[in-house]
């Protein structure tokens, strides 16, 4: 888990998958699953792609009550991924009981997923966490707390910016995972994201893993822009 670069496998399909993973025969990759690609292909996806040996964030994000949310777990678990997610605004009962089902679904003589929090979604802004959420403190206040709980409750770590990673860990201990999306290469398209870090800057902060999708999705030479990342990120230069 820990340096790992994850490649976002935001595609609407299996066969855009499986297009864009032909370059990729060599390379034993941690891919994520989100919310489209998991809805269109349902668990064949899952299946597939351990077919190919590749390592599973299964990035669904669940928030609902606790016991749903155990026996959704409990479902994931027999998928075999490595890396599951929850809302942490869901509260502490609710993470345990995901923790709770994970275990009760891992089958025998395998590992438990790592299970991480979301905090605070970076697409929220302090404003609407004080005025829409009516929480009275900074964003970054809130976002400890969160992860704080997700530590509390038996997860493994939480998704977060890459400038609140070194933060997070200062107060909760670097063996807490940070997972950090948002990440460019120096001199490349941000996109959409408002906050975006290089892999060196992420390297620095002692992020745990990095989550990349269209820098390496949507570049001319998908397996190129891989290596190069992969290579910024674990501080190697040619
Ligand atoms: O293409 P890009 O590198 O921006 O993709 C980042 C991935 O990380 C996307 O799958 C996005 O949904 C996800 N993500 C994010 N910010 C979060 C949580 C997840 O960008 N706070």
């Amino acid at each position: 888990m820990k340096d790992s670069l994850i490649i976002a496998l935001d595609f609407p399909g299996k066969s855009q998958v499986m297009e864009f993973l032909k370059p990729f025969e060599q390379e034993q990759l941690f891919v994520k699953v989100g919310m489209e690609l998991f809805y269109a292909e349902g668990p064949s996806i899952i299946e597939e792609l351990k077919k190919q040996n590749h390592k599973i964030f299964l990035d669904l994000k669940l928030h609902d009550i606790p016991n749903t949310v155990k026996s959704a777990m409990k479902v994931l678990a027999g998928l075999n991924c490595d890396l599951v997610n929850v809302h942490a605004a869901g509260g502490l009962e609710m993470m345990a009981a995901a923790i709770e089902g994970l275990d009760a679904g891992t089958p025998s003589g395998l590992k438990r997923p790592d299970c991480i929090a979301v905090t605070q979604l970076t697409s929220t802004s302090e404003i609407q966490v004080n005025s829409e959420q009516l929480i009275g403190v900074s964003l970054q206040e809130s976002v400890l707390n969160y992860a704080a709980l997700a530590k509390k409750s038996g997860l493994n770590g939480v998704v977060c910016s890459p400038y609140e990673a070194r933060f997070i860990q200062g107060q909760l201990g670097t063996e807490f995972l940070t997972v950090t999306p948002g990440i460019r290469p120096a001199a490349s398209s941000q996109q959409d994201q408002k906050r975006t870090a290089t892999p060196e800057f992420a390297r620095e902060q002692g992020i745990s893993a990095i989550v990349v999708g269209r820098p390496i999705t949507r570049a001319a030479n998908p397996l190129e822009s891989y290596l190069k990342i992969k290579n910024e990120w674990k501080g190697v230069y040619q």
